[in-house]
């Protein structure tokens, strides 16, 4: 065999290694099963915008939200300034697979790549254009390639985020100032659909081995701008027939659900908050920017990242968290820190993630942190409380779980340590001991033997001692009754305008007197009259109409609430008890209500 055909035959056998359409097809309902156990994944946003670092010209980014990878739209930059910045990769330096190790040791599952961003320049060697960093930067490399065949070495699942919608490099593709500029038109868009979309996705889906998600951008409903439903079915028809286990995310811009689509993008940065049954992500930055910006300092703090993995996971979520290494390959000293802090926690405490969801509580936020629960296993299920703030007198309230714990473990350096405990209804109490068992966030494991049941409707007790009856755990309000969230200035509260009677549960573990307070704000010029009953007691309270209060002096004023004391209720014997306001309102009046404090009189 003489060198050539040798090399021929190397060749071939290195592509059939990444051929991928012969993998039997997963059915659709358990696609993404593996992205639900994966939780936490690596984005990274790397292209020629790396090599400007947020500085164009010696100014920063102009307009809009500081993205550094929308460096060229935003200041106005032209194609042959802007590709010349291709010429700034350190070739040298560069190591796809580094990105990969890194991801590994944070202890993510799978990355994802910006193969094209909207700039619309591909990171690998594209056939389809001339737009491709190995051409404009007269290189031999191929990151994608690379990437590929590190993440299959280092058994780490790989997909592409290919910005489709928008496409700042074709004559034919979108950019927002066509808005001004006049649009192009639909059959123009069409040629760069066919000519570079489509093809370009046929080489990803075929060049680099199995492709664990597609992960588009467009962030508004396809119908408000030029993309066309049948382009996009295009794109999913082409996906199916590939690689028929590709992922695909909803920020495709078709309405969901749709069985195209495999799983919810909230928006930048957008974390969830209320408990979803389908896969979902949220797709977050590590600092401010996706790209890698020069200029900025505003790193989230490794806690922060924590909670918000812990936060999405207890709600059944991923997170997807983004670096932006620079035009030399190299992660910012900042953000390796913060995944090496999140991959030491998930090596002690990965068990309250990976594959984990959460629990369906009235509300899942508990004062201390937040619930995971490990699918059940035969009969047994675990349930993890990732502890935020350790509790100052070492007693961890948890509420809402009814069936009996068999045991409990705190979790130091991922060994067990056994905790005593108490259960009284749905109230379960935890003693820990003084020192909290790791500096971010301490798990406490509760093992059961039975599938766990959970009441729904019980409002929870607060670390504090008492109960916060508010606009987001009753178990019954009006429809027109609307809860409005903290903006900053007011807080988490129930617009009541109307007659109607809002009922909260409270499990009472103790019999005994009990205040009541009320916090609300009365917009009305007259008094209003309020009922809170329970347990065939009744309280009316008169509500003095509410003025202004100064946020800060000379700028800002704001609605103020006002507590006010309502009398006490007799709990005879511990048990559930219904609570409810009634309120009387005439049509005029408005009343916003914050909350109602219930505690054990001492
Ligand atoms: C936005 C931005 C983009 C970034 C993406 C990540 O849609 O346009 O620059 O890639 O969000 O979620």
């Amino acid at each position: 065999m003489n060198i050539k055909s040798c090399t021929i035959l190397l060749l071939f056998v290195g592509m059939a290694s990444f051929s991928n359409a012969q993998r039997p097809a997963i059915p659709s309902d358990q696609r993404a099963d593996w992205f639900t156990q994966a939780r936490f994944g690596m984005f990274i946003h790397w292209g020629l915008y790396s090599a400007a670092e947020g500085i164009w010209k010696g100014e920063r980014l102009r307009n809009g939200n500081n993205y550094a990878e929308w460096l060229r739209y935003r200041n106005r930059i032209s194609n042959k300034e802007y590709t010349a910045l291709a010429k700034r990769f350190d070739w040298d330096k560069i190591n796809p697979e580094e990105w990969v190790l890194l991801a590994k040791k944070a202890g993510m599952k799978y990355i994802v790549i910006t193969a094209k961003h909207h700039d619309g320049i591909a990171l690998w060697d594209t056939k389809v254009s001339e737009y491709s960093l190995p051409k404009l930067g007269k290189t031999n490399r191929d990151v994608i390639k690379e990437l590929a065949a590190a993440c299959k070495k280092h058994n780490m699942r790989l997909g592409f985020y290919y910005s489709h919608w928008l496409d700042w490099e074709h004559p034919d593709g979108w950019d927002h100032n066509q808005e001004l500029t006049g649009r192009i038109t639909d059959e123009q868009y069409d040629k760069y659909w066919q000519g570079k979309v489509l093809p370009q996705l046929r080489e990803l889906l075929t060049n680099y081995g199995d492709i664990a998600m597609l992960w588009f951008d467009m962030w508004v409903d396809h119908r408000t701008t030029i993309v066309k439903k049948e382009q996009l079915e295009q794109v999913i028809k082409l996906v199916r027939e590939l690689q028929p286990n590709c992922l695909i995310n909803s920020r495709l811009g078709l309405p969901t659900p749709n069985p195209g689509i495999d799983f919810q993008t909230l928006g930048d940065n957008q974390f969830g908050s209320t408990y979803n049954d389908q896969p979902w992500e949220t797709a977050g930055t590590i600092a401010h920017s996706w790209g890698y910006n020069s200029l900025e300092n505003q790193w989230k703090s490794s806690s922060q990242l924590l909670q918000s993995l812990i936060d999405n996971v207890s709600l059944n979520g991923n997170f997807t968290l983004n670096i932006g290494p620079r035009a030399d390959g190299s992660v910012p000293y900042e953000g390796v820190r913060r995944l090496e802090d999140m991959g030491s926690w998930l090596t002690k405490n990965g068990e309250a993630i990976y594959g984990d969801a959460g629990l369906r509580f009235n509300d899942p936020r508990f004062d201390w942190g937040r619930v995971t629960t490990r699918k059940i296993t035969g009969n047994k299920q675990m349930v993890y409380l990732n502890i935020y703030n350790w509790p100052l007198d070492h007693l961890l309230h948890l509420s809402g779980i009814l069936s009996k714990v068999e045991k409990a473990f705190l979790i130091r350096n991922g060994k067990e340590e056994k905790l005593s405990f108490t259960q009284n209804g749905p109230l379960t109490l935890i003693q820990l001991p003084g020192e909290q068992s790791d500096h971010f966030v301490s798990v406490v494991k509760l093992e059961y033997s039975q599938p766990v049941q959970v009441d729904p409707s019980v409002v929870a007790a607060s670390e504090f001692g008492g109960y916060a009856l508010n606009s987001k755990n009753y178990m019954h309000k009006p429809d027109e009754f609307e809860a409005k969230p903290f903006d900053g200035l007011l807080p988490d509260r129930l617009l009541i305008h109307k007659e109607g009677t809002i009922i909260w549960k409270v499990y009472i573990p103790e019999a005994g007197q009990y205040t009541v307070d009320i916090s609300c704000h009365n917009f009305a010029s007259a008094d209003v009259n309020a009922v809170i009953s329970a347990n065939q007691q009744q309280l009316t309270v008169n509500l003095k109409p509410n003025g202004k209060v100064v946020v800060e002096p000379h700028e800002q004023y704001t609605d103020e609430f006002a507590d006010n004391r309502v009398g006490a209720f007799n709990f005879t014997k511990p048990g559930y008890y219904e609570i409810s306001l009634k309120t009387n309102l005439k049509p005029e009046q408005k009343l916003d209500l914050n909350r109602i404090w219930i505690e054990k009189v001492q």
